[in-house]
């Protein structure tokens, strides 16, 4: 399958851009990197703050077959493949907080937004996987957590986003085309390696329920152990208790 890259100076969203490509009539997989997002987007429909030249904004546009259920593990399946790509340029202790961001002990180092854009045909569903990554931020105004860069946390490495974007764009291609072919199961046990809740206590589903994080299962759910039991969590948000 051909890549085909765009690098822009300045774009709303790179998912956006993605999309528009599509929609232009792309059957390639469409890639998109800008120096800087005027309308950058997060999960839960927040703002994602993309200052110029400072940090990694990517997106890339991913078919697959067999219908809406291949998402959930594919958010996994992501986070995995950034995680691994940063660590092949020496950045130590990347951790995944469930179900994709990206985590140093410091704080969110990136996050990863999932956007489904349809039905090709029956079972075939095109998604765009959008990737932000900070890496000399320098500032960050209203962020409601802590936060790092690649820069900060790893002061002797040289940050080269040209590197991270080959290394992150090469990972997500293959561990798209092995999730494609053999589903989720590979990413289970690296998946867990990473998880920052592990053995930590959690809170999911606003508040309603506490317990032990104990990783994942089979199909990328989280699992929360309280007094009942082990209780597996889909949907919904999953916070760590801090202190
Ligand atoms: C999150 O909220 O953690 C996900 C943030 C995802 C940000 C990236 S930057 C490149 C791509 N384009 C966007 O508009 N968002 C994603």
């Amino acid at each position: 399958s051909v890549l085909s890259l765009t690098v822009l100076d300045e774009v709303d969203s790179t998912n956006a851009e993605v999309i528009r490509q599509w929609q232009a009539g792309s059957s390639s997989i469409p890639v998109c990197i800008a120096d800087c997002q005027t309308a950058g987007r997060g999960r839960r429909g927040k703002a994602w703050q993309s200052p110029r030249g400072e940090n990694l904004y990517l997106s890339m546009g991913l078919t697959f077959h067999g219908g809406f259920a291949v998402l959930d593990g594919l958010s996994l399946v992501l986070g995995v493949a950034v995680a691994n790509a940063l660590e092949s340029l020496g950045a130590e202790s990347i951790g995944l907080k469930w179900p994709n961001d990206i985590f140093l002990p410091d704080g969110k180092l990136g996050g990863i937004l999932v956007e489904l854009q349809g039905e090709l045909q029956e079972g075939v569903v095109q998604v765009i996987a959008g990737i932000g990554i900070n890496v000399h931020m320098s500032e960050a105004e209203s962020v409601d957590q802590p936060w790092t860069s690649l820069a900060s946390a790893f002061p002797a490495l040289e940050w080269s986003r040209n590197r991270i974007a080959a290394a992150i764009i090469n990972a997500v291609h293959d561990a798209a085309e092995i999730f494609a072919n053999v589903g989720f199961s590979d990413f289970r046990a690296p998946w867990q390696s990473r998880d920052i809740f592990l053995g930590k206590t959690i809170h999911a589903r606003g508040g309603e329920l506490e317990g032990t994080g104990e990783g994942i299962d089979g199909t990328g759910n989280y699992l929360v152990r309280n007094a009942e039991g082990v209780i597996p969590v889909r949907a919904g948000e999953i916070s760590l208790r801090m202190g």
